[in-house]
């Protein structure tokens, strides 16, 4: 298995991987448009030339980069390719420079063995004021929040008082 960047005619097969899993619950949806609008992000993990798996890191700033998107073909799962596109991510965020790497996960163990540890989301600010105040299960989130490295001090994005408001209802 090896990984590569992906590139806009992946962008279906990284629809279907995650659509798979967001129909079983473990992954947030991404429609196609958006996956082709995000596909720089993404990487892809093939085997004898068939995408089998994918993943993105979305940059915020150099303080923050978020891993996102984690998706095994079901029958391709527990050969170590989840392993190997986080560590490529991971690899890419350290080319960049990042201070830290971030992630939501209903998988905690699994990204601990790969160096990260637990926070609370309001430790990660980016990612409140990104997709968590749009977010229908805000008050309900069953996700850990994660951290590899070091943590923000500060969210880079403006505060608006609409989003402020939201956030401590
Ligand atoms: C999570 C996921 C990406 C793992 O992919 P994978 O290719 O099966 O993982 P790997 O084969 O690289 O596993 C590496 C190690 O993690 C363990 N592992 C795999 N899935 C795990 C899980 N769901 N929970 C805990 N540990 C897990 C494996 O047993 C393996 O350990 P080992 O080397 O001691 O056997 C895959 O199961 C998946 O697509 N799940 C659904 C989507 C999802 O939950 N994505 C993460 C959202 S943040």
């Amino acid at each position: 298995m090896r990984t590569r960047e992906a590139i806009l005619p992946d962008a279906e097969r990284i629809h279907e991987l995650i659509s798979v899993h967001y129909e079983a619950g473990t992954l947030l949806p991404r429609a196609l448009p958006e996956i082709c609008e995000n596909i720089r992000d993404f990487r892809v993990v093939e085997e004898h030339g068939r995408i089998v798996g994918c993943g993105a890191l979305h940059l915020y700033g150099l303080h923050l980069a978020e891993v996102r998107s984690i998706a095994v073909d079901p029958i391709f799962q527990r050969r170590g390719a989840g392993f190997i596109l986080v560590k490529a991510l991971l690899r890419q965020a350290v080319r960049h420079q990042v201070g830290g790497v971030c992630l939501f996960t209903r998988i905690p163990e699994f990204f601990a063995r790969l160096g990260f540890s637990a926070v609370t989301r309001e430790q990660i600010p980016d990612k409140l004021y990104k997709d968590c105040c749009v977010c229908p299960k805000l008050h309900s989130c069953d996700e850990v929040a994660m951290v590899r490295g070091s943590l923000p001090n500060m969210a880079m994005l403006p505060q608006p008082s609409s989003v402020l408001v939201k956030l401590e209802a």
